[in-house]
């Protein structure tokens, strides 16, 4: 009994010295951060912007709910050497230079940051710590899905493709690329995001989509499985 308790009594320290570990890491991130200035291009606190000339100034995406978005083996390879996700910027009308005989799309550029792999592990584990406080998690729990339905229901009956390319030389352009939507987006977040973008974004351009909860899950399993 006295040997169980000491082991118990060990586990517990354990713990409290790896929380704290892991929380002064998150801790160097947000030094990292501010140093970086990532502020000066990103959202780092909440709301989103609520206004259409808002949205059009916007330079990059807001990281305020970042935890809750990205997967953090992503962040961390991402920042240390980051690809562009949205081929014609983040607001693509900004982007877009009438050509003569056809559109060009100008001065698209991929995120500033260049993270050592240390500093990108620590801001990393700090962007995990800023999460949307409404989203359900445990939603998306396998990858069962039917890829054939899904198909119908992304590519022919809501288009989505229209707007998101969903291979390197297939799908719109004026926004984020899906098809390593995978190794990047957490699946909660995929459907918490989809069912309604303007929660997360309160103008958008992203319509909402009057669909069934089946369907919506069906969607975001699709996403989940792009890893090209
Ligand atoms: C000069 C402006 C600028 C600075 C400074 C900057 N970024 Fe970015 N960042 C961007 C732009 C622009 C994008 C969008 C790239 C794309 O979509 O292709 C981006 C994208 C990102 C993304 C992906 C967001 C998403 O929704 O796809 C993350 C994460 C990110 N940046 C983190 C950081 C961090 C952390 C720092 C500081 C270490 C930082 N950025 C500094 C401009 C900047
Ligand atoms: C009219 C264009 C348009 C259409 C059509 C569209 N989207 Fe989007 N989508 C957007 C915009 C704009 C964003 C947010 C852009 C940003 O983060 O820079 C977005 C973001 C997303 C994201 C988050 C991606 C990320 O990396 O931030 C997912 C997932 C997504 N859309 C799925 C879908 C699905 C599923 C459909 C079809 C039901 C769809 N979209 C149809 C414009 C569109």
């Amino acid at each position: 009994m006295k040997a169980l308790k000491l082991v118990i009594g060990l586990l517990m320290f354990a713990l409290f010295i790896l929380t704290g570990i892991s929380s002064s890491i998150a801790a160097d991130g947000k030094a990292v951060v501010d140093a970086k200035k990532c502020g000066s291009c990103h959202k780092m606190q909440g709301p989103a912007v609520k206004t259409i000339a808002e949205v059009l100034k916007r330079q990059s995406p807001d990281l305020f709910y970042a935890g809750s978005k990205f997967k953090e083996a992503w962040l961390v390879g991402f920042l240390q050497n980051p690809t562009i996700i949205r081929p014609a910027g983040t607001v693509y009308v900004n982007h877009i230079k009438t050509g003569e005989k056809k559109d060009e799309i100008v001065d698209v550029k991929p995120c500033a940051a260049k993270l050592s792999k240390d500093e990108a592990e620590a801001v990393a584990k700090y962007l995990m710590t800023l999460k949307e406080p409404s989203m359900k998690t445990g939603v998306i729990v396998d990858e069962n899905f039917s890829k054939a339905k899904a198909k119908i229901l992304f590519t022919q009956k809501e288009a989505c493709h229209g707007c998101h390319r969903i291979k390197a030389d297939e799908g719109g352009v004026s926004c984020p690329t899906l098809y390593n939507a995978g190794a990047r987006l957490n699946p909660d977040w995929i459907y918490d995001f989809i069912k309604d973008p303007m929660k997360y974004d309160p103008k958008i351009w992203m319509p909402k989509r009057d669909l069934s909860d089946e369907d919506f899950i069906l969607l975001s399993k699709f996403i989940a499985s792009m890893k090209e």
